[in-house]
């Protein structure tokens, strides 16, 4: 079983970490659109082309699942893909009805990028929920761009964060959803930033259980090792330069997963 793990660039593998731990399957494909990330801040018909062309590219290579482990695509180009092709695909949206179930009825802070947050399907997830004076709204473009250059812990990372969040009074909340995938990368410095009372939530294994059960398999750790095939914007990544640079992510993730 081939599953496919896509994204705009390198917040998908926060995603495909948490599922090298969780799902059996022979092997994962990982597609960055690294020739067009940022996604967050074009306009949703660029989005759903560019996701259209990873997508014919995927489905190619034969691939049994899509998983699209990113939030602004999914925003933008999800039910379009369900429409045009046959095979399972699972999408991600902010995680705000976790955040209210595991964390109870205090305010919840959702952050994503600008698509995300001023997309429709965010508004009809808010208002299915009936709880929109509990929940804030915050686009963390930048967080995109320093994911990508692998810049994590810097003043201007800091400075970036301390500024965004500034105008909140965490009393009152008790989540922070992280509903954009480059954002897992920041853990560290959110912590450093917020009060202990605000708790971080995401979309990762709910995505992944749904993805389980939309395949028919159990989710369960996986039994052998799997192969996992890299590609940026349909190029096979297998230098060593480059393979590198992904097990930094990956060993970053390691840490991130770590922190609550
Ligand atoms: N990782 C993506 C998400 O979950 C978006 C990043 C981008 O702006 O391209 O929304």
């Amino acid at each position: 079983m081939r599953i496919a793990f896509f994204d705009s660039g390198i917040g998908g593998l926060s995603v495909m970490h948490h599922a090298l731990r969780l799902l059996p399957a022979d092997e994962f494909i990982f597609f960055a659109d690294e020739d067009h990330v940022p996604y967050g801040t074009r306009s949703p018909d660029e989005v759903l082309r560019l996701v259209d062309d990873a997508f014919r590219f995927l489905i190619a290579l034969d691939v049994n699942a899509v998983a699209v482990a990113c939030n602004t695509a999914t925003s933008a180009a999800v039910r379009e893909m369900r429409r045009r092709y046959d095979i399972p695909i699972v999408g991600m949206e902010p995680a705000i009805k976790l955040a209210f179930d595991l964390y109870g009825s205090r305010r919840v802070l959702v952050t994503a990028t600008p698509i995300t947050i001023n997309g429709e399907k965010i508004k009809r997830l808010i208002d299915r929920l009936g709880r929109q004076d509990y929940v804030e709204l915050l686009a963390l473009p930048m967080l995109v761009d320093f994911a990508e250059r692998q810049e994590f812990e810097s003043a201007a990372v800091e400075e970036y964060l301390r500024r965004a969040l500034e105008p909140y009074d965490f009393g009152e909340f008790s989540s922070i959803v992280l509903g954009c995938t480059h954002f897992n990368y920041f853990k560290d410095t959110l912590r450093s930033l917020l009060p202990s009372n605000v708790r971080f939530v995401d979309g990762n294994e709910g995505t992944l259980r749904e993805l389980a059960r939309r395949m028919n398999i159990a989710p369960s750790a996986p039994r052998g090792s799997i192969d996992v095939r890299y590609y940026y914007s349909g190029r096979r990544i297998d230098d060593d330069v480059e393979l590198e640079r992904i097990g930094k992510y990956l060993r970053r993730l390691d840490r991130m997963i770590e922190i609550n």
